[in-house]
């Protein structure tokens, strides 16, 4: 059993008894330069140690139950491997040492089946090649922010208080998760770059180098989060504008540094001009040129900038009803398609807004053929009940990652070469603060690899690998509550596609929060309907950023669907939906229901009391009466809020207040 003081997440020793009781040969005789066949030899020593199995020699692998070979010649694509069962033998072979890597813990993942002579043949490869997690850690804590921003799972496992942690053992732990999950890269700073985080890339590198030796022996190479402001405030030059000879003369030499001390170091992560950052448009130049500086300065080594396209106006005034934070990131970057370096990669919010639970996807990914684009998500659930609230994100992803932007085949896993999204861990005992939220983590590294997994499968093999050899019962418990825990969500908050209409903080209802202020208007509720007018014909024209056939389909009051009607159209209250029933009524009806719904998953959970472990669920038992209470309040509010503005009474009859 692990020792350790946090949880062992979806990689307790038990999910490695099945393999740990053979006979196991690793034949990796090929250069193994970033040590990771080394990593899988000591797992297998360590497993066969626990369960009584045996690391035979490589030499003769005759009679093994399992050999894992790296064979270069092979044929197979990066991080790839192929896996089949002969004469008694489960053999892998992977084309280099991360396939081999990952193939080790696909045999984990298979348990018993691995050793079944009815398992077929089959060949992995990821689907994408950068799988990566922002951590927006602070080494500072943050006045405002603490020390990770929208962390809702404790601290940091990096930083404490000002300083690197000293014992980075919690973060090889996190490392080999990521590894079991598909994640290959992690960016370990805050996208917003305060003071002290700006100096990780100077004076404080030694930190990342730490961090980058802790990642290593798991495939993971880190990336840093730099200030665009970096030449002036670190370099003590006059300007940052990417146009002059200086400044890129100071990324130069930065790189060069960080490389000596990082051969395998991944790249930058860049938030500019926007929420305040610095970037381009103070010298008149554009996120091209802006993106390139750095890039010319990473590209020598291999190294790459994610530039963030999360570029709107945060200063905005509520009574110009044309600017429109949805059409933001589109208007500034598609016109500067083919205009970024090779090493440039553009990465790119899910939806036009800000992780909200439901809004269209973003236009852009569209809109940028000759641009390496990654796509963002948020494993951190800012909008989604912040680890209090159950919400299986892969329900979400999977729907992301498969929708076709021109409806013929076409995917955005298709366009997006890279999957990035904002981790939700912290140092909480649990790694997540709610412990179902680890299936996030493990679906996001899953989904990034394949995402075509079903989120049921993933669910199950989630649960299989975290509560091995558990009573069937719990399975049963954990579909119930996570699957469709999106759709529920979604019910009790906010409705059809508004967005927002969070609190302070993003917690719990605040229906006008947002209205008329700087950061944009999201619904324009008034006596007679609600919704954003995004139309090209009277609205903000924020619909003919989609290509066909969404532009129409998103155009017209017909064709709109229905969760997403109040994103794109400005309704009365008595709009007829394709369900039958008006807009109010299908509000009351949403939130009574998502809400009562909460309940129930309540006390569904006390079947699996005594099933797992106590104090995990106690702590899951503790958030579910959170979430029965905060979305008791969505719905009393929202409900309330529909029934002042329209005065249409509830047909159910529940409660107004
Ligand atoms: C959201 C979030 C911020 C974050 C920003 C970003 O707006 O609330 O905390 O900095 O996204 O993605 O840059």
């Amino acid at each position: 059993m692990s020792t350790q003081p946090w949880h062992t997440a979806w990689l307790p020793d038990d999910a490695f008894a099945p393999l740990g009781r053979r006979v196991i040969v690793v034949d990796a005789s090929a250069d193994d330069a970033a040590g990771l066949a080394a990593t899988v030899v000591a797992e297998v020593r360590a497993a066969v140690e626990r369960s009584g199995g045996r690391l035979a020699d490589a030499r003769a692998d005759a009679g093994a139950d399992l050999v894992l070979a790296v064979d270069p010649d092979a044929g197979l694509p990066p991080e790839g491997f192929a896996i089949a069962r002969q004469d008694g033998t489960t053999r892998v072979t992977a084309g280099d040492e991360a396939g081999l890597l990952y193939a080790f813990f696909h045999v984990v993942r298979l348990g018993e089946r691995a050793f079944d002579d009815a398992l077929p043949a089959s060949t992995h490869a990821p689907a994408h090649a950068v799988r990566m997690l922002d951590h927006w850690d602070n080494v500072d804590v943050h006045d405002v922010m603490g020390q990770v921003e929208r962390g809702y799972a404790g601290g940091s496992i990096f930083y404490a208080a000002g300083a690197v942690r000293d014992d980075l053992t919690r973060v090889g732990a996190y490392a080999r998760l990521l590894a079991a999950s598909g994640v290959n890269r992690v960016a370990v700073n805050n996208v917003n770059v305060h003071r002290t985080e700006a100096r990780l890339l100077t004076d404080r590198l030694g930190d990342v180098v730490r961090l980058a030796d802790a990642f290593r022996p798991w495939g993971v190479r880190v990336h840093l989060a730099v200030s665009f402001a970096a030449p002036m405030t670190l370099g003590g030059l006059g300007t940052c504008d990417p146009l002059e000879p200086a400044v890129a003369d100071w990324w130069a030499d930065a790189v060069a540094r960080v490389y000596d001390a990082i051969p395998d170091f991944g790249g930058f992560v860049v938030k500019a001009d926007s929420e305040g950052q610095p970037g381009p448009f103070a010298y008149g130049r554009d996120h091209a040129d802006g993106a390139n500086v750095l890039a010319r300065a990473l590209a020598p080594y291999g190294g790459t900038v994610h530039w963030r396209a999360f570029v709107y106006n945060h200063h905005q005034d509520w009574r110009d009803r044309k600017t429109d934070r949805a059409r933001a990131a589109y208007d500034h970057f598609t016109p500067l398609d083919g205009k970024f370096d090779e090493n440039v990669v553009v990465q790119v919010k899910f939806g036009p807004l800000d992780f909200q639970v439901r809004e269209p996807i973003s236009p852009m990914l569209a809109a940028m053929p000759q641009t390496h684009l990654a796509l963002e998500l948020q494993v951190t659930q800012e909008y989604t009940g912040q680890q209090k609230h159950v919400y299986y994100l892969p329900e979400q992803w999977s729907e992301i990652l498969g929708w076709e932007p021109w409806a013929d085949g076409r995917t955005v896993s298709d366009v997006a070469r890279d999957v990035v999204a904002v981790s939700n861990v912290g140092d909480d005992r649990f790694w997540t603060g709610h412990p179902l939220a680890q299936a996030n983590l493990y679906g996001f590294g899953r989904l990034a690899w394949d995402p075509t997994l079903s989120p049921e499968d993933l669910l199950d093999e989630w649960v299989g690998l975290t509560f091995p050899g558990a009573d069937p019962r719990v399975r049963d418990v954990l579909r119930d509550l996570l699957l469709g825990s999106r759709a529920t969500y979604e019910q009790y908050t906010a409705p059809l596609g508004v967005c927002f209409m969070v609190g302070p903080g993003h917690y719990g209802p605040g229906v006008d929060f947002y209205e008329y202020s700087p950061w944009g208007t999201y619904h324009f509720a008034d006596r007679d309907g609600i919704g954003v007018d995004r139309t090209r014909a009277s609205g903000t024209g924020y619909s003919a950023q989609y290509p066909e056939p969404w532009a129409s389909t998103y155009e017209s009051l017909d064709t709109c669907p229905d969760d997403l009607l109040l994103f794109f159209h400005h309704v009365p209250y008595t709009h007829v939906l394709r369900s039958g029933k008006t807009v109010v009524q299908h509000v009351y009806d949403t939130h009574t229901d998502g809400a009562a719904r909460t309940e129930e998953m309540a006390r569904r959970w006390e079947d699996a009391r005594g099933l797992v472990e106590p104090d995990l669920f106690d702590r899951v038992r503790t958030l579910l009466a959170e979430q029965v209470r905060s979305a008791g309040e969505w719905r009393d509010q929202v409900r309330t809020y529909f029934w002042r503005h329209s005065g249409v009474p509830d047909e159910r009859g529940g409660p107004l207040y």
